[in-house]
């Protein structure tokens, strides 16, 4: 078996969360009758302190339908340039719901400094002829942030973009697909960030371990549009308990756990600080995300290959970096081994 680091999700189950995905009570849910995706959708609503749940597919679903649900068309969404759905997702809002993404620079902390996130809302407090913009619609924002390496940003920083959304009455919906290695990290609840902004996405793949799926989480009425958009984009399933079975292990089963992936991106972190011509980038690894640079794109191409067949499998981060990823199902020795093999296989170029 490679050590895949790749990403954090690629996890087998638990053999104890196949067997309540085995085990689950199933209905249909079109009709909002899976007793246990109910059961999914009530838990994560109650953790992360919103009304209602909505179980999705994928993360990618999640944010897409929540966008959806806040924006109109012709409406901006306000997000980081190196957010994960900017970056990643396909342009979908703007695809399949004709919302215009603006970009705001992604700073190296992964936030988006205030006076530009202000100076990007478009709005009648700003005295723009306001015929000329679109609209704005919604503020989105990411936690851990994944092309930053990782880094949490703290619930003060929500406190103040919540604060400017306030002054333009628009919602910030959070991409928080790890925002429960934010919370482990700073050893701080969820609630003290989500109490701040108004829609959540959040992963239950990813280092939670599920098979699949996320939730979305909000206020009732903004529930509501979410549920019709997840029905646009074909996201009613049926028979879904079998999968929410395995969200609902993650969120009671495996969120303490992180911890342990967090301490193994340090072993990884302090292997790798110490190899000449490597960078880690950011130099302080906070979370269970470890990205570090090798001065050249041929570099980090050329090593990628070399741990591939030595049996370590990471994914290249462009611009010679390079990004490992901890989680359920890599040890603490399989850290020591994949700084091994880097050890082993890496050469100048
Ligand atoms: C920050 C962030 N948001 C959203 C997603 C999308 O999740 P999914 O792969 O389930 O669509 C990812 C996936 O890596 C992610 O890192």
């Amino acid at each position: 078996m490679p050590i895949d680091l790749r990403s954090d999700t690629v996890t087998l189950p638990t053999p104890a969360m196949r067997q309540a995905m085995a085990n689950a009570e199933v209905g249909d849910d079109v009709y909002g009758e899976d007793p246990t995706v109910n059961r999914l959708e009530e838990l994560s609503a109650k953790m992360l302190g919103k009304d209602a749940g909505l179980f999705v597919s994928s993360g990618t679903m999640g944010n897409l339908a929540s966008l959806l649900a806040h924006c109109g068309r012709g409406q901006e969404a306000i997000l980081g340039d190196q957010s994960h759905i900017y970056v990643y997702e396909n342009g979908a809002a703007s695809a399949l719901g004709g919302i215009v993404y603006l970009p705001v620079r992604t700073e190296v902390d992964g936030t988006l400094a205030l006076e530009a996130l202000e100076g990007a809302v478009h709005s009648p407090a700003h005295n723009y002829h306001m015929f000329h913009y679109a609209p704005p619609g919604v503020i989105c924002l990411e936690n851990t942030h994944n092309r930053c390496g990782g880094v949490v940003l703290t619930p003060e920083y929500f406190a103040e973009v919540a604060a400017i959304a306030a002054r333009h009455g628009l919602p910030v919906h959070l991409d928080g697909a790890r925002l429960f290695n934010a919370a482990v990290a700073l050893g701080r609840p969820v609630t003290d960030w989500t109490r701040h902004v108004t829609s959540i996405q959040l992963c239950l793949s990813k280092g939670l371990g599920a098979p699949v799926g996320s939730v979305i989480v909000g206020p009732k009425e903004f529930m509501w549009r979410a549920r019709r958009m997840r029905k646009i984009l074909g996201g009613g399933m049926r028979q879904a308990g079998i999968i929410a079975a395995g969200g609902l292990f993650a969120l009671t089963q495996m969120v303490d756990r992180l911890r342990e992936d967090h301490a193994n991106a340090q072993i990884l972190a302090q292997g790798l600080a110490s190899f000449p011509g490597v960078s880690l980038d950011p130099p302080r690894v906070e979370t269970n995300i470890v990205v570090f640079n090798v001065g050249s794109a041929e570099g980090a191409e050329a090593l990628a290959g070399a741990l591939e067949r030595e049996g370590v499998l990471v994914s290249n981060f462009g611009g010679g970096r390079l990004r490992l990823v901890t989680h359920f199902g890599i040890s603490a020795e399989d850290c020591h081994r994949a700084v091994d093999t880097i050890r082993k296989v890496r050469q100048p170029v």
